[in-house]
C-alpha cells in the first residue's frame, strides 16, 4: 500500500511511483495538510515540535477530493479516499473522484456512531440501487 501526502507539487509522481517503483497494490490519498497555527497570547506557535502539525477534517475535503482525482487520471492500482469525509454525500464525492474506498478518520473523533449513519444514508440515496462501480471515477472524469 502506498500512501500519499497531499504535501507535495504533484502527486501523480508520487502514485505513479508508488505503483510502478514500490509495487504497490492501492494507494491511501490523502494524509494531513500540513499546517500552522500561532498563539497571540503567548506571541509563539501554539502546536508541538517545530511549530506545525497536521490539518485533519472538513477543511481538507476539497483537497483530499482534488488528490484523488488527479490519481486517478494517473494511476491504475485503486484509490482509497481519505480526508475530511464526514456524510455519505462526501463519500460519494470520493468516489466520483476516483476513489474505490475510503477512510474515516477525524469524524469519528466527533461521534462514534458515523459509520452507521453514513452507511445508512448511502443506500437510502437514490433507492440504494446504484452500483459503485458506476459511480467511482465514472461521471467527473472525461
Ligand atoms: C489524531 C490523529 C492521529 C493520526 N495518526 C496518524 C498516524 O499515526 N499515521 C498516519 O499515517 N496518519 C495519521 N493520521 C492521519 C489520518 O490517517 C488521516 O489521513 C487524516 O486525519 C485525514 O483524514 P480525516 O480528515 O478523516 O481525519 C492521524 C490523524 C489524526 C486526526
Amino acid at each position: 500500500m502506498g500512501e500519499t501526502h497531499p504535501n507535495v507539487t504533484d502527486i501523480t509522481e508520487i502514485g505513479l511511483a508508488a505503483e510502478r517503483g514500490g509495487g504497490a497494490d492501492a494507494i491511501v490519498a490523502v494524509n494531513t495538510v500540513k499546517a500552522m497555527r500561532i498563539s497571540t497570547d503567548f506571541r509563539r506557535p501554539a502546536l508541538g515540535g517545530n511549530g506545525m502539525g497536521g490539518l485533519s477534517g472538513p477543511a481538507i475535503f476539497p483537497v483530499a477530493v482534488r488528490c484523488v482525482w488527479e490519481l486517478y487520471e494517473s494511476c491504475e492500482i485503486p484509490i482509497i479516499g481519505c480526508g475530511g469525509i464526514s456524510s455519505a454525500d462526501n463519500v460519494v464525492e470520493m468516489m466520483m473522484a476516483g476513489a474505490s474506498a475510503v477512510e474515516i478518520g477525524s469524524a469519528v473523533i466527533e461521534d462514534a456512531s458515523i459509520f452507521r449513519q453514513i452507511t445508512e444514508n448511502l443506500y437510502r440515496r437514490d433507492g440504494g440501487g446504484e452500483c459503485p462501480e458506476d459511480i467511482v471515477g465514472g461521471c467527473a472524469h472525461a
